[in-house]
């Protein structure tokens, strides 16, 4: 078994054996080095790049994230040109130019007296062909689920020049004074292509048996090991269960250690579950979902095991590691949502950390401009709003802020965090705005955290939150002296008639999505047949309001004009939402089109031109109408006074993370104390 005791502990901010978290601020040896802790943070491609190279704004996010964790392992790193896209949004490891951007990046992270790990990579037929600057290789030409093209087969000539692209690779880091090399051998890219029997049906050297699938595997190992030498890690990322039939599990795992151990010096693994598509798992997927698998290869594995996804708490990470499922906590989203993770720990405050919430929406779906988080504003590039209503002074006055969804208790949080005296007013008696309902939809609850976290922070900074409070015109005239933030949010559009309906002849009740989203009780929806509407967004308000409708009706259809009810889903998220779909019983077409409703005989069309008519009995129907600002307010003050700022959705109704970046810029503006300036 490894050595769990460790040696000195070189960096005593990061390892107190005392407080609530004692594993996990406990140290441990890997390979050649001692971990102050046991928090690793995991590979996240942030595409803060350049052709390839490193930007400053890579070198400051990692700086941001050493201070108290161990050990930072960088992401997304290609060996190859036939794992590059054309945007170029990965770091060329294999070209010597990369040398002066990385330094800079293991200089900083140095500094923060955390190590640095390099992961390599090549994603094989993952690297999508169109997007490809090179040609997609895989041990096969079969393609990949949901792929259109098929990857070249490699012959020994492309298999010689990925080893070399890895060995290159781990040099060019070894030149930038990394602490180590992480290969990436799971996730299904390349190596893991290799790994697997369902990918790899080659009968070569390569193929076959799990000695000759890990071959490939192995012989980058050997490269990497021969270019960085015995004083650096050298660690793995395999998966334990890619949740593909025939696919890898457990055992295979195992053997796949068995054999990389038996071939050289490998100082850590790290497991994972998942393909590309589940690996990043969203809230509906339990805490810690990985850790019972990963517990099953870590007890016979023989050397340091780092676990992950969905570790959100040191309470689960502490538990993981007495329970003995891992040796090294990995964490991505976790520090993505809150750099100070490590630290509030340590600090046994771990109430204080802004939990991800798992919306796999901002940090999934950012490809073109770089890494952003919903819940942490401060990651990747601000907003540019115009703030007009400036008067010279602002950066002095009390400020009333009207709203407590996640705009206006942000923007609390930020100004009363640079000294500002503030009041949070909101009509109704709990603070989150529209996040309540959004809440509301199954695996979704967890968009509370951030509510719960930020009233939490208003309270601890002693931020006045008055709840139930209707503020009119008239008592915001008398704050005459008081800078005004209106951050009243969005309710649902108003319903226009539809031109299929005609009320003399339906009996159907018509209502809103925001409507039931709005309903206190579900009503007597038992005996109903109900069908939901979508606007062609195919957005989480439809799906959310057929559940809940599903509960208690007969049948729920919806319905859409589109051809996907999910295109509004974020992409990891899709499968979940219809697995539940289905269990609810709910039914979905797209590509329909609504011709007549008659008595509760709702008449659609289905497909193209030589369309397919069906009738659905309805009850009800309930109509997607999008959101509108609530800005009444809005528009009257800011006619008749200055020092008037608005944030979030009542400028127009979008996301929480676009709230949240918007409120983060605001408070910067208004606590400028320079003259009057307009932003
Ligand atoms: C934005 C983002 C980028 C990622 N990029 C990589 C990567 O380059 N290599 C890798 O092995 N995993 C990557 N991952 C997966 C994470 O390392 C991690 O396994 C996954 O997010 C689950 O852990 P978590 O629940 O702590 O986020 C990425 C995850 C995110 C959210
Ligand atoms: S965007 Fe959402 S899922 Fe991603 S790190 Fe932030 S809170 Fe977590």
């Amino acid at each position: 078994m490894i050595d769990k005791a460790g040696t000195a502990d070189p960096h005593d901010r990061k390892a107190e054996a005392a407080g609530p978290f004692p594993l996990l601020f406990s140290p441990l040896s890997v390979g050649p080095r001692i971990l102050a802790n046991r928090i690793v943070m995991l590979p996240q491609g942030m595409g803060y790049t350049n052709r390839g190279l490193v930007e400053p704004r890579d070198v400051e996010y990692h700086r941001r994230r050493a201070s108290a964790i161990a050990m930072i392992i960088t992401g997304g790193t290609a060996t190859h040109p036939s794992s590059q896209s054309r945007q170029r949004n990965f770091v060329e490891a294999w070209r010597p130019g990369v040398v002066a951007g990385l330094r800079a990046r293991s200089r900083a992270v140095h500094d923060e007296g955390s190590l640095i790990v390099g992961q390599l990579f090549n994603l094989g037929f993952y690297m999508d062909a169109e997007s490809n600057r090179s040609v997609p290789l895989s041990p096969g030409a079969a393609r990949a689920p949901g792929l259109r093209y098929a990857p070249m087969a490699m012959g020994g000539a492309e298999v010689d020049d990925v080893i070399e692209g890895f060995r290159r690779s781990a040099a060019n880091l070894a030149r930038s004074d990394y602490d180590g090399i992480e290969i990436h051998g799971a996730h299904g890219y390349l190596l893991a292509q290799f790994l697997s029997a369902a990918t790899n049906k080659r009968t070569d050297e390569y193929g076959g048996s799990a000695a000759g699938r890990a071959r490939l595997l192995i012989s980058v190992a050997r490269g990497v090991r021969s270019a960085i030498g015995d004083d650096m890690i050298l660690g793995v990322r395999l998966s334990v269960d890619d949740e593909v039939p025939g696919g890898t599990d457990a055992g295979q795992c195992l053997e796949t250690i068995n054999l990389l151990r038996r071939a050289l010096r490998i100082d850590y693994v790290s497991l994972a579950i998942g393909l590309r598509g589940t690996y990043v798992q969203d809230s509906s997927a339990p805490d810690g979902i990985a850790l019972s698998r990963i517990a099953a290869v870590r007890n016979e594995a023989g050397l340091p095991v780092i676990g992950s996804q969905r570790i959100r708490t040191p309470r689960c990470a502490e538990d993981a590691l007495a329970r003995g499922d891992i040796d090294l906590v990995g964490l991505a989203r976790a520090l993505i949502a809150d750099p100070e993770w490590a630290d509030k720990a340590r600090k046994g405050a771990p109430k204080r950390i802004r939990l991800c919430v798992g919306d796999v929406q901002d940090c999934r779906q950012h490809l073109a401009g770089g890494l952003q988080c919903m819940v942490n504003p401060d990651v990747g590039a601000p907003v540019v709003i115009r703030h007009t209503h400036r008067r010279a002074g602002d950066g002095d006055r009390p400020v009333a802020i009207i709203g407590a969804g996640p705009a206006g208790l942000e923007t609390a949080i930020r100004l009363s965090a640079l000294g500002r005296d503030v009041a949070v007013f909101d009509a109704h008696g709990e603070p989150g705005g529209q996040v309540l309902k959004a809440a509301t939809a199954p695996g979704r609850s967890e968009l509370l955290d951030l509510i719960r976290h930020q009233v939490a922070e208003l309270h601890r900074a002693g931020v006045d939150l008055r709840l139930g409070v209707t503020v009119s015109e008239k008592e915001l005239a008398l704050l005459e002296d008081a800078v005004l933030v209106l951050a009243t949010g969005a309710v649902g559009a108003e319903l226009r008639r539809p031109e299929w309906l005609r009320e003399d002849t339906s009996t159907a009740a018509i209502s809103t999505v925001w409507e039931t989203l709005s309903a206190t009780s579900a009503g007597d929806t038992q005996r109903e047949s109900i069908v939901v509407l979508d606007d062609g967004l195919g957005d989480w308000p439809v799906l959310t309001a057929a559940q809940q409708l599903a509960v208690r009706s007969r049948s729920v259809v919806i319905l859409s004009a589109a051809a996907s009810i999910f295109s509004g889903v974020p992409a990891e998220s899709v499968a979940g939402v219809k697995r539940r779909l289905l269990d609810s019983g709910i039914d979905w077409y797209g590509d329909v089109r609504v011709e007549e409703l008659v008595g509760s005989e709702l008449r659609v069309a289905a497909g193209g031109a030589r369309s397919r008519r069906f009738e659905l009995h309805a009850n009800r129907i309930v109509i997607e109408t999008g959101r509108r600002s609530e800005n009444a307010l809005l528009r009257s003050m800011r006619v008749r006074r200055g020092s008037t700022y608005a944030v979030g959705d009542v400028l127009a109704p979008r996301t929480i993370g676009i709230a949240l970046r918007e409120a983060a810029q605001l408070a910067r503006v208004i606590a400028d104390k320079r003259p009057a300036r307009s932003y």
